[in-house]
């Protein structure tokens, strides 16, 4: 179960002398080389009147103290009302990243205490730049509370609900801020839920739960199953391994009345409720441990596309997420097993552990064949050598439209959800002959390696002319410390990038 999220209070008629109402207040800090600088809007004055405090005095009393982005000096404090604490934030030069980091940090430092703080980090009159970097802070204070717990009644730690008011006109922004922190914490719940809860019938109930909260006619969600998955080949030789309950197709629509000539956006998520590799089982056995989150793809397109009911932009989305489990049993698929992909495209299976394709090219061909999207975007978890590569900071990007990487590159700087892109090498399009159906799904590791390019290589074969984005987010799907708007665990990479971009539909 998640940990209390913090909460944003409304801030309409804040006056100066309400700065004593609070349990603790925190204030922007910069260093120059003239020493420390407290940001000069009317609140922190107020605060800096009221407290009495002399920069020079307190960068004597802690010389070590430079301010840099997320570095937090806590003071108490005495004899100004409520207030008992107080949080100089450094935020460097206030860049947008910087104030990401600072968010991040103070949302770490006040995390379950209950307090209700007064933030008073930026100026009276915002610039644009710094309108983005307020989003940034804001959704980083909210983003690094997140927590997921199961323990008994007796091991619970007490934890408290934060309220945060955030002084100057930034309404708009802290809004944003929260519909995007907002989509994290839904998706992280779905990722950090254990499998043994979260099955593709449960991630279906889960997606119904989340389109009600929406409370929008705009949105509504449907589920194949069974018989109806008959030419879903892909999903069934996955999914079937695991029976009960099987695989599921969760199909979520945005589609606002009046919007049926807008653009379509179809976004296709690996849905994997656990990757044990199947019958070709993943070693080392401790590398399962992580795989709870193999359906991570489908958790930030589903929270992405609940998320249009809030920022209504001018487009149509449907959110397909390819639900299966990837099971050892005696229902299991078979390396060497020919499968039929919807759409009729015969694929030759060498590996199960690469399972994710295989879901993934139903969603995709279902997609081109029967929804006419204008852009098809899938986001997947869906190789470690996208991680090889990149690390995991960034997702590996693949597509053919120059113009679109740009901006998801632009608007992945933005979000902090960065996205590189990656060559769909031609060349290596042997890789998916086989000899006795129209493509094999895994490349010989030894002729080619990159098996993150022809794994994409592998999803192109079913995306008609459709104009087509793979993210494999294998890297930066997962955290392993917790570190800035990070826990340790699943990270719901992919929300804020898709939320952005499709934000920009306006
Ligand atoms: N879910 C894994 C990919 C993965 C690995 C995600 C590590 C996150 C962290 C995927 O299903 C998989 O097993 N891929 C194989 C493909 C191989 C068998 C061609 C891989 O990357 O090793
Ligand atoms: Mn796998
Ligand atoms: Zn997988």
């Amino acid at each position: 179960m998640r940990l209390p999220q913090p909460q944003f209070a409304l801030q309409a008629a804040l006056k100066t002398q309400d700065i004593e109402k609070f349990d603790a207040l925190a204030i922007a800090v910069q260093k120059h080389e003239d020493g420390l600088h407290f940001d000069s809007n009317t609140f922190s004055q107020a605060v800096i009147t009221r407290l009495n405090l002399d920069a020079q005095a307190i960068a004597k009393s802690w010389p070590d103290y430079a301010a840099k982005s997320g570095e937090i000096l806590e003071l108490p404090i005495d004899g100004l009302g409520k207030v008992s604490r107080l949080y100089l934030v450094g935020v460097g030069k206030s860049g947008r990243e910087e104030l990401r980091k600072a968010g991040a940090s103070l949302g770490r430092k006040v995390k379950g205490n209950g307090f209700t703080t007064l933030v008073t980090t930026f100026s009276d009159g915002v610039s644009p730049a710094l309108r983005e970097g307020a989003i940034a802070f804001v959704a980083a204070l909210s983003i690094s509370h997140y927590g997921f717990e199961i323990k008994s009644a007796g091991a619970k730690q007490k934890r408290v609900d934060n309220i945060f008011t955030v002084s100057g006109a930034l309404s708009q922004e802290v809004a944003k801020a929260q519909v995007l922190s907002d989509a994290i914490w839904d998706a992280r719940d779905l990722i950090h839920t254990p499998s043994n809860i979260k099955n593709p019938e449960w991630m279906a109930q889960q997606a119904k739960a989340l389109v009600k909260a929406a409370n929008s006619s705009a949105l509504t969600v449907s589920v194949k199953s069974g018989r109806q998955l008959a030419q879903f080949g892909g999903l069934r030789a996955v999914g079937n391994s695991a029976p009960v309950p099987g695989p599921r197709m969760i199909e979520v629509r945005y589609a606002p009345t009046g919007s049926k000539n807008l653009p379509h956006v179809v976004l296709v998520g690996k849905g994997i409720t656990f990757d044990t590799g199947g019958i070709s089982l993943k070693r080392p056995y401790d590398s399962m441990v992580a795989m709870k989150s193999d359906m991570a793809g489908s958790a930030a397109i589903l929270a992405a596309t609940c998320a249009m009911t809030k920022i209504k932009p001018k487009v149509r989305v449907t959110a397909l997420m390819m639900c299966a489990e990837n099971m050892v049993s005696g229902t299991a698929q078979r390396p060497s097993d020919v499968i039929t992909q919807y759409g009729g495209t015969t694929v030759e299976v060498i590996n199960t552990d690469a399972e994710g394709r295989l879901v993934l090219a139903d969603g995709l061909a279902y997609a081109d064949l029967e929804l006419n999207p204008d852009y098809l975007i899938d986001v997947a978890t869906l190789t470690g050598a996208a991680s090889l590569g990149l690390g995991k900071q960034y997702a590996a990007m693949y597509t053919r439209d120059a113009k679109l990487a740009q901006i998801l590159s632009e608007v992945g700087e933005r979000t902090s959800e960065r996205v590189w892109q990656m060559p769909l090498v031609d060349d290596y399009a042997p890789a998916l002959e086989s000899d006795v159906a129209d493509l094999v799904h895994t490349a010989d590791k030894v002729k080619f390696s990159a098996g993150s390019v022809t794994a994409a290589l592998f999803l192109e074969q079913f995306v008609g002319d459709r104009r087509w984005v793979h993210l494999d987010i294998a890297g930066p799907s997962r955290s392993d410390v917790d570190s800035g708007e990070y826990i340790k665990g699943g990270t719901a990479f992919g929300a804020r990038l898709l939320i952005e971009w499709l934000a920009s539909f306006a």
